[in-house]
């Protein structure tokens, strides 16, 4: 079939056409279970009947009426999630890249009014993951994502993750934001120490700097709690989400307090499609999938489960299987050096759907509503995926 799609990602060659829970089928009638969820995105699995319902409802009623007005799915939502996080305001856009670039924005606009003109200075971690639009790629302390795009925006600084201080020498007075994944996703599932998390937090208050936790892929209820954030008790001025927020349906947020949000006024920002009510009221019923109907119970019930099975196969399994870490329902195993890929083609040739990440890491990602037997059946194939895996040379 000729194939017009840009070159730009590596697939696996399967066709998906349909799906229900943790479930696909591709075009030739197999069946795979999938634990990548479309990357941490379709957290009530596929075909999600309580997200079915409210795009069918939702559509009849209004898809799209721009921010010139107001809509009552984007009202309902933004008030959920400011209660839910500690934080007041809201800003809606379609993804997670979007959500970052926003925060970026908020944090310049925030030096701009703060400082003397110089205070711009804006601190990443090595190993993070932001996005691909200029300001999220720059903020991207990866030199293979960096290095084909120079220039990039200026005054952005590297820390090392989880060494307070790399981020201490680089602050002062002219740092208006520091942005950090609470569980570095891409780079293979590596949690912050609560040390880091709390020492950031103090050295914004010191330089007065904006906290930017980017929770696109460790947040809505991934980790058990609705923000990782919350699990360390640190709370930041600006978090950003996306992904699993529409249960599917595209939509990203920039969650802030009014320290960092009251400067961003008509004309700074503006999204066409951000906050329209079809994606807000996806978001509305995924907030309350996770904490009216049990949801996020079930992500701490079955994060424990699942931790215990892939802590078991490691101890069988000791000289192909290096570690196992995460948070809730983001986990990783680490593989010795040399068998991930076949690791990953082995759970594919055995109906498993498992997403990699960087430093030899594969990753976790069922539904959050996931059962215990879908993970036993999780586990059997990834465990005959390791049992047949041969070290790459
Ligand atoms: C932590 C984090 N931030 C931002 C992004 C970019 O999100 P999107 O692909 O929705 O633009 C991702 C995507 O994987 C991510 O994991």
């Amino acid at each position: 079939m000729d194939n017009h799609v840009m070159n730009t990602y590596s697939r696996f060659d399967l066709t998906l056409v349909s799906g229900h829970g943790p479930w696909v089928t591709d075009d030739k009638g197999d069946e795979y279970l999938d634990f990548v969820s479309g990357i941490a995105v379709n957290c009530l699995g596929h075909a999600a009947p309580a997200i079915v319902k409210t795009i069918e409802e939702q559509a009849k009623k209004l898809i799209h009426v721009s921010n010139l007005y107001w809509n009552e799915p984007q009202i309902q939502l933004a008030g959920m999630l400011a209660e839910r996080s500690g934080l007041d305001r809201v800003f809606f856009n379609n993804s997670g890249t979007e959500a970052n670039e926003t925060a970026l924005k908020i944090a310049r606009k925030y030096g701009y009014v703060k400082g003397s003109g110089s205070k711009n200075k804006i601190i990443c971690m090595h190993d993070s993951f932001h996005g691909r639009s200029m300001g999220a790629l720059t903020v991207t302390s990866q030199e293979k994502y960096r290095a084909p795009f120079r220039p990039l925006i200026g005054e952005v600084y590297d820390a090392v993750f989880n060494d307070l201080d790399s981020v201490r020498a680089l602050m002062d007075e002219n740092v208006c934001a520091v942005i950090l994944e609470p569980v570095q996703g891409e780079s293979g599932i590596l949690p912050a120490t609560a040390e880091f998390m709390a020492g950031v937090r103090e050295l914004c208050d010191q330089y007065d700097a904006l906290l930017i936790f980017d929770e696109v892929q460790c947040g809505m209820g991934r980790s058990g709690q609705l923000f990782a954030y919350q699990t360390y008790g640190v709370l930041p001025d600006i978090c950003t989400t996306a992904k699993a927020l529409g249960g599917g349906f595209p939509i990203g947020a920039v969650i802030a307090n009014d320290r960092a949000a009251e400067h961003f006024v008509p004309g700074d920002h503006g999204c066409t499609f951000g906050g329209n009510p079809l994606a807000c009221a996806c978001g509305v019923t995924v907030m309350e999938e996770l904490f009216d109907n049990g949801v996020l119970d079930n992500v701490n019930a079955m994060s424990a489960y699942l931790f215990e099975k892939l802590e078991a196969l490691k101890a069988s399994y000791p000289e192909k299987i290096n570690l196992v870490r995460g948070m809730g329902l983001l986990v990783g195993v680490q593989m010795k050096e040399g068998y991930k890929s076949g690791v990953q083609a082995g759970a594919l040739a055995n109906k498993l759907l498992l997403a990699g990440a960087g430093n030899e890491v594969i990753r976790f990602l069922p539904p959050l509503n996931v059962t215990k037997e879908e993970i036993d059946a999780a586990v059997a194939r990834f465990e005959a995926a390791v049992a047949a895996a041969e070290k790459a040379e």
